[in-house]
């Protein structure tokens, strides 16, 4: 970790001084947001590109526009229209200004500069000292946080001390609705990762609600709406309030050691259904404006700093052993619980709502990576992140058609609006794997949760058209004594495209085949009418479940007997292995130094594949097997994706490398911290968060649902003395406490429950 940047505490992140390469990167990581709207952590002067910031961006989650892609040579069904998440006006920009002099980073002189991310309160801490060039000076703290009470809520208090009697201050608080935005930098990097932007994407109006200001945007070709207004409250001073163009000034003469307090508090209501009418949601805007105004900044707080108790009590990991790994961990956390949808029409970016790195897209990440931190201590969030997907399954339907595939459903690659949005067909579209990911997800929420009711609606009709398309994509293949293929794919691992029988692939579309099976079965042999309903409406007819059982049993699964290893696909082993060790240093990630031919040409992963099977269905396969597999796949993989090494992290721990084990972890728990990655300027790596809790419940606690029970194999690295975390199962909270001589369950909430540890049977009462 470069300690360097980022100074901590077992709850704070702490930037100390003006450095302008550090306040750049912590613009990622300092980010606030609350799934519905997020703000980056960018200093109070700037909106623009500068030396202090990459790019200052508001995200409302999903609030994005469209334009249609331009191909070179287009061909039938290639994805049409980009979907880009777009800034909306700055809620965070103010101005100060002492005796006239306008206060920045490069004016008069500033001290003790000093800004805190604080993970147990959520709130992001700004103090320093200003001088102007008259020496005049001031004290100056801004707070700010994204409410979780009140999810449209920008809240920030401004806090300046003066040293001097009779200056003249000034605060001026601007929403900033980017008029400007010639001036925002234009994104040249050809980096596929990151989007282009620089463009003013939606028109706005003023207009007043309630005595409050508000703004209309809406975007130039998707039509999003959304409401954005600003109240503003100073307290012990008296000010004329100047009202300008979005901007309100304040000016006092100052008195020696009175601080002078601004409340600020910034809302962002999106019109989400076409059936929201501006009329109310600008009414809604103002209504919440003026009760929160009311409220005041503490009680906001207070309420604030409950919400984050109440989430830290139940989703906290504590490690004894290494206090800069624990708030490295915590900040994964926090990010993880910042970024989630929680309306259900709405997910879960790869970037969450830090940054514009992915366009705001939602991949597999959500259900492979992120879902298993919310499903084990958040199952409500784990829901709504399942309702989105039901939400565009019509879509998914409609893109299945494009693919010529009559029935079922082909989930979007990468999408927000549920029409994929990924222009790269091979690392795009051919990804079908991501039907099976939301099925395992759907399957595996209603075992985790026991919610039957989704799981006789939604889920139901989710796991039939997913197990449908993989029925039509495939064939049985004569050649192969009828066994059931999957050709023209790509498995997770990037590095390798439209190849036939991505073992992964196959083992999760196996998998779809089990759970549509199970779900089907279980409707029609119980009393419930909903789910029959269901059947019959989607049109379910009896012959398809005989066609789900025989592609099941046949499916095939590439197996190479004489190394004995199993083949990521069929033609994998057949491809030279690329010189890793050869490979200079700067030519990674390899994808932007070498034509995508190329790398498909060899043996080389991006990120974990067949490893990644492994690890989902891990009790299906041998010690032995395993051990091999990984050893080999271990030698071909770059981990140039940031999916990877929390995968081969937790294999390594069920495998007993616990060296490897703890290396990969400590990789994965502070690659943003460390920008390991190289890109978190652009956003945080979502996925990996994460696959940092499932590093630790899965990886070192050893977690397994297998059938309908909860199996831990717990393993401490030796360079810690305990972990500790809890997880929700079926109504009930489990305390977990690992420690070096042994582990304790304390059922903290909930009915008595059988678990194993290390397949011996334990009553938990
Ligand atoms: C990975 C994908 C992932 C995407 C978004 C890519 O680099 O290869 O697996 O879904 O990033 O995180």
């Amino acid at each position: 970790m470069n300690t360097l940047k980022v100074k901590q505490s077992k709850w704070i992140l702490t930037e100390e001084g003006t450095d302008p390469e550090i306040i750049r990167q912590n613009e990622t990581l300092f980010a606030l947001s609350n799934g519905h709207f997020g703000t980056r952590g960018s200093l109070e002067e700037i909106n623009s590109p500068s030396k202090y910031s990459n790019s200052e961006a508001t995200l409302v989650n999903a609030f994005y526009d469209s334009e249609p892609i331009e191909y070179g040579e287009w061909a039938y069904g290639y994805a049409k229209e980009h979907q880009t998440i777009i800034p909306v006006p700055n809620g965070k920009k103010i101005t100060l200004k002492l005796d006239h002099e306008i206060f920045d980073l490069e004016a008069g002189k500033t001290t003790k500069h000093k800004r805190e991310l604080d993970l147990k309160k959520g709130i992001l801490k700004r103090t320093f000292t200003w001088e102007n060039t008259q020496g005049h000076k001031i004290d100056v703290e801004i707070i700010r946080f994204v409410s979780y009470d009140h999810k449209e809520l920008l809240a920030q208090k401004i806090t300046v001390t003066p040293y001097n009697d009779n200056n003249e201050l000034e605060i001026i608080t601007e929403l900033d609705d980017l008029k400007e935005l010639g001036s925002r930098k234009k994104d040249t990097s050809k980096d596929p990762r990151v989007k282009e932007q620089g463009e003013r994407r939606f028109h706005s109006e003023r207009f007043k609600k309630d005595s409050v200001d508000l703004l209309h945007i809406e975007t130039n070709h998707t039509k999003c709406h959304l409401i954005v207004g600003e109240k503003d409250k100073l307290k012990g001073f008296k000010s004329p309030i100047y009202n300008k163009n979005n901007s309100e000034k304040f000016i006092v003469k100052t008195k020696k050691g009175k601080p002078v307090v601004l409340e600020r508090l910034v809302a962002y209501s999106n019109m989400f259904d076409e059936e929201d009418k501006q009329e109310e949601i600008a009414q809604k805007t103002a209504t919440i404006l003026n009760e929160t105004s009311v409220l005041g900044f503490e009680n906001l707080l207070e309420k604030h700093i409950k919400h984050m108790e109440k989430f830290w009590n139940m989703s906290d990991i504590e490690i004894e052993g290494n206090d800069e790994l624990q708030v490295g961990l915590r900040f994964n956390l926090f990010h993880l619980h910042q970024a989630a949808g929680r309306d259900g029409k709405r997910n879960m970016s790869a970037k969450g709502l830090t940054g514009e790195g992915y366009e705001g897209h939602y991949f597999w990440d959500t259900e492979m990576y992120m879902l298993s931190f919310f499903l084990y201590t958040q199952p409500e969030i784990a829901k709504q992140l399942l309702t989105y997907r039901y939400t565009i399954l019509e879509e998914a339907r409609n893109r299945a058609r494009i693919m010529s595939i009559d029935e079922g459903a082909l989930f979007a690659w990468r999408t927000i609006n549920g029409k994929e949005a990924s222009p790269y067909y091979p690392a795009g579209t051919a990804q079908i794997h991501i039907n099976g990911d939301i099925a395992h997800a759907i399957y595996t929420y209603i075992k985790v949760t026991g919610d039957k009711h989704f799981g006789m609606n939604e889920g139901l009709e989710i796991l039939v058209e997913t197990a449908r398309f993989y029925a039509n994509w495939g064939h049985y293949d004569e050649k192969r004594e009828g066994a059931f293929v999957l050709n023209n794919v790509t498995g997770p691992d990037e590095y390798t495209a439209i190849v036939n029988n991505n073992y992964y692939t196959n083992l999760m579309a196996k998998h779809n085949f089990k759970y549509a099976i199970e779900m089907v079965e279980a409707t029609l042999e119980s009393n419930e009418e909903r789910g029959k309903d269901v059947l019959e409406r989607i049109n379910f007819k009896h012959p398809e479940l005989e066609n789900w059982k025989n592609a099941q049993k046949k499916m095939f699964l590439p197996y190479d007997e004489e190394q004995g290893l199993t083949m990521q696909d069929d033609s994998f082993f057949h491809k030279e292995v690329w010189d890793l060790k050869h490979t200079p240093k700067e030519k990674f990630p390899l994808l932007l130094h070498y034509h995508p031919l190329t790398i498909y040409r060899y043996q080389v992963n991006k990120q974990a594949d067949t490893i990644l099977a492994q690890f989902i269905f891990s009790h299906a396969f041998s010690h032995d097997q395993k051990v091999r597999d990984y050893n080999y796949y271990e030698s071909v993989t770059t981990h140039d994706s940031s999916l990877s090494r929390s995968v081969f992290g937790m294999m390594a721990s069920e495998l007993g490398f616990m060296q490897k084990a703890y290396t990969y972890f400590m990789d994965t728990a502070l690659m943003d911290l460390s920008d390991l990655q190289s890109n978190t300027r652009d956003g945080v790596h979502a996925a990996n968060m994460g696959g940092t809790w499932m590093s630790m419940v899965y990886g070192f606690g050893g977690l397994r649902l297998i059938g309908d029970r909860l199996n831990f194999n717990p393993r401490l690295p030796k360079e810690w003395q305990a972990v500790t975390f809890k997880v929700t199962f079926r109504g009930r909270i489990i305390k977990v406490s690992i420690k070096k001589e042994k582990t304790e369950y304390k059922l903290i909430e909930g009915e008595p429950l059988v678990i194993n540890h290390f397949n011996e049977e334990r009553q938990l009462k």
